[in-house]
């Protein structure tokens, strides 16, 4: 399966990155990085330096600095860290990225790919959604997109309505809702069923000293984060996006249209609507098989 992950490297992103680097089903074709956890100069700044840890040589390229719409937002470095790793230093990377957009480079690469690409956004959609402005046949270029975002019966994680992805850029994922693309959502309704604790990351440190390690590096203030919100271990969320892609049946999905609230309070909400679309959303998910097939690749068992 070719891979495009969109991402703001950030914790989870680099567990998902990881998982889809070391899996032997997945060909990561390529990372786009987006505003988010961190400025976007530091999630591509991070994306080079996991793309050098895991010994690629596939392209990175930039894509937005903020919302399609709204006004910049302050990255959560109480949750991330400052550098988007937690207490990790900064990372210096040899490469550079591309010098083409992550609009510019998604949309050339499903243009000579019809049909193969399957993009996995794991931050706010923005590069999908001018993607599609850009070029008007590139959401049916694609295979599919499997996103991490939104919550349709589950509660919000930056707001009582709306998980952090949707919430930092409704704009964008309307525009994504809207089009003809195959798409599944995988919101807080699954991820939050599948929970690390500090003893896993220790446990993939001891097994596999590279991956597990850089992780178990990475995992301090993040669980420090989950512990402050009376949770003792961290949610899998961008890693159950990637691992969606590969094994759906893991999910229990419904097919639904979609939508996602602008403005108001209730901005980033995702919503079922009645217009019939190519959406989907999962609901439920086989925690246990998710957790294992997470733990078994990292560990490299
Ligand atoms: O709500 C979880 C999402 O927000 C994840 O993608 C995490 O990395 C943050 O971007
Ligand atoms: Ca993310």
């Amino acid at each position: 399966m070719k891979l495009l992950i969109d991402t703001d490297p950030g914790i989870d992103d680099a567990m998902a990155i990881l998982f889809a680097a070391r899996h032997p089903e997945i060909e990561l074709v390529g990372l786009t990085t987006v505003f988010g956890n961190v400025p976007v100069e530091i999630a591509t700044r991070n994306a080079l330096a996991l793309v050098e840890h895991c010994g690629l040589a596939i392209p990175v390229a930039q894509g937005a600095g903020q919302p399609l719409e709204l006004p910049p937002f302050v990255p959560p470095a109480h949750i991330h860290g400052v550098e988007g790793f937690g207490h990790l230093p900064a990372f210096t990377p040899a490469r550079q990225a591309v010098t083409e957009s992550a609009a510019e480079f998604m949309t050339r690469l499903a243009r000579e790919h019809p049909g193969e690409i399957t993009l996995c956004p794991i931050g706010p959609i923005t590069n999908i959604a001018e993607a599609i402005r850009l070029d008007p046949e590139f959401a049916g270029n694609l295979k599919r997109i499997v996103f991490m975002g939104g919550a349709l019966d589950a509660p919000g994680n930056i707001s009582p309505f709306a998980e952090a992805n949707s919430y930092h850029d409704p704009h964008a994922l309307e525009v994504v809702l809207r089009s003809q693309a195959e798409i599944l959502m995988i919101g807080l309704d699954v991820t939050m069923r599948v929970q690390l604790q500090a003893a896993d990351f220790a446990a993939l440190a001891e097994a596999a000293p590279h991956d597990g390690g850089l992780l178990d590096g990475m995992a301090g203030l993040y669980l420090e984060f989950y512990r402050s919100i009376g949770q003792e271990g961290c949610a899998l969320h961008d890693p159950m996006a990637v691992i969606a892609c590969l094994e759906p049946d893991l999910f229990e999905i419904e097919r639904i249209g979609l939508t996602c609230i602008v403005e108001g309070e209730e901005t980033g909400r995702t919503l079922r609507h009645a217009e019939p679309a190519q959406s989907a959303a999962a609901l439920d998910c086989d925690a246990a098989r998710v957790r294992a097939l997470f733990l078994d690749v990292i560990s490299g068992a």
